[in-house]
């Protein structure tokens, strides 16, 4: 190996975690990966087990270590990216989680979210925090464990438990409990946390009924969060920058100016668009969202958050065999010329973004006998683009510009059908850059900024290169019927409030 030194991310997703060791021209070396469990123990749940998580987060860490001859020593830092909202609760003894891992897709607390809203908590809640009443954010998941599992409470308001999200579970695990810290982009995502002022906010964990003594600090993205126990990995490594993975694929595609925006297509969808140091608020329900602190200075995002993508595409091939794998939907796609008429409105954990509904459940339109399997894996595909294109009409709706390139990113953006697809929707040219792993770049870069690796963004941004670029070509005409009817099949899916 050419280059001296090494950063390594763990990017620990909702299905699956990953560790890839990169050199310091931000190119992967070698990559792991492993799919994990998921358990749905009742209607709208969706539960993990943080164990399988940790296990394959260390696993996965040792195995690109192995196979890369890489020695742990000269590993500059760890960065970790995660799946965020998603709540552990674990005994600060004994480092055991309480109950399984509640994750960002449950709905259990849609009730709660409701009755809050009814009582008029929103827009209080939404000033401080830059979210909405939803149950897709972490406090009132938090609050679930807190009420249903026995003697928690008590453990709770006596000190003798932590909560975090999963990167701050990692955190703890990797320096043998000695650390109980998060970053601010996966803080900004609990309801608990004011992102303005920045700090845990008394109120909000009163209005949750949230103990505060459950809370870890809060600290920039780039920042040695600790060291790792060298019992682990081999050497005793920092732990030199965390984010939640859609603010880490933002860093990774090199968004550092105000307007410049992404859309990361992994389990869900998410796009965020650069602020700069404006925390702008939404009119359409977008969210409002620390993109990055670096050096105590806050940068923003607006963040319209899709709960469904790959998972329409996963849920074809686990849950009804129409595919065996998800990369034969590209060859589908084009073998037809159209959906046929068919709709798919993935509403499987509800909507997110700008709808919010999370009592819809997901629908299928205009099925006729001549409907195929190639029709049903290109509609999955093209809700995508049309759930995207609502993201970017509440962005314009907002005052922003619509951005002149999207840089799109994830694992469902190997599929070239549907990059053409959102350049042809959304108007607009859609770049896939050179590594599609910008969440796991995106942290490398954190932890390569905390340990020297890389001096500044402006030598980040020179990393950065397209691969391909899609400029839109669909005939107008055609696209507003394709949208027209998008819409209608919307409106149907839309629960009635
Ligand atoms: O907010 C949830 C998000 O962080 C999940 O990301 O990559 O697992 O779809 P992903």
């Amino acid at each position: 190996m050419s280059a001296s030194r090494y950063v390594l991310a763990i990017d620990q997703g909702t299905t699956s975690t990953r560790s890839i060791l990169f050199d310091d021209s931000a190119t992967p070396v070698v990559s792991a990966q492993k799919e994990f469990p998921q358990y749905y123990p009742q209607p709208g749940w969706v539960e993990q087990d943080p164990e399988d998580i940790w296990r394959d987060a260390l696993d996965t860490a040792r195995q690109v270590l192995a196979q890369s001859g890489v020695d742990a020593g000269q590993v500059a830092g760890i960065g970790i990216a995660n799946q965020r909202e998603t709540v552990v609760l674990w005994d600060r003894a004994s480092g055991e989680p309480v109950y399984k891992a509640i994750v960002w897709q449950d709905r259990r607390t849609a009730s709660l979210c409701a009755n809050l809203k009814a009582a008029g908590h929103e827009a209080a809640v939404r000033a401080k925090t830059g979210l909405l009443l939803d149950p897709y954010f972490s406090a009132t998941k938090l609050a679930w464990i807190l009420d249903n599992v026995e003697g928690v409470r008590d453990r709770a308001e006596k000190g003798e438990l932590a909560f975090g999200t999963v990167d701050c579970f990692l955190l703890w695990r990797l320096t043998g409990g000695k650390f109980h810290a998060t970053d601010v982009t996966n803080a900004g995502r609990t309801l608990l946390y004011d992102i303005r002022a920045q700090r845990w906010d008394e109120e909000l964990c009163a209005l949750f009924n949230v103990p505060m003594a459950l809370l870890p600090q809060v600290h920039d993205n780039s920042y040695i969060y600790g060291m790792t126990d060298p019992e682990l990995l081999g050497a005793s490594i920092p732990v030199a920058g965390m984010a939640g993975d859609q603010q880490a694929a933002l860093f990774g595609q090199a968004c550092f100016e105000p307007n410049m925006a992404k859309s990361t297509y992994g389990t869900g969808c998410f796009m965020l668009l650069n602020t700069g140091d404006q925390a702008l608020e939404s009119e359409h329900r977008l969210l409002t969202t620390p993109a990055y602190r670096l050096n105590g200075q806050m940068t923003y995002a607006l963040e319209g958050s899709i709960f469904i993508a790959g998972a329409a595409i996963k849920w074809l091939r686990d849950g009804i065999g129409v595919i065996t794998h998800a990369r034969e939907t590209n060859d589908m796609a084009t073998q037809v010329s159209d959906s046929h008429g068919v709709y798919m409105v993935p509403a499987f954990v509800g909507l997110g973004a700008p709808h919010w509904d999370p009592d819809a459940r997901g629908a299928i339109f205009g099925l006729t006998l001549g409907t195929t399997q190639a029709h049903l894996a290109r509609a999955a595909l093209e809700a995508v683009g049309y759930q995207t294109l609502d993201l970017i009409d509440a962005m314009v709706a907002d005052g922003s510009k619509t951005p002149a390139t999207l840089r799109v990113d994830g694992g469902m953006t190997a599929n070239d059908w549907l990059c053409q697809f959102l350049a042809d929707l959304l108007q607009t040219v859609v770049e896939r850059p050179r590594h599609l792993e910008t969440t796991a770049l995106g942290v490398a870069f954190h932890a390569g900024l905390a340990t020297g690796v890389w001096p500044d963004l402006a030598a980040l941004a020179r990393t950065w290169q397209p691969r391909d670029s899609f400029a839109p070509r669909m005939d107008g005409e055609h696209r507003a019927q394709l949208i027209a009817g998008w819409q209608e099949a919307l409106a149907k899916t839309l629960s009635a409030k």
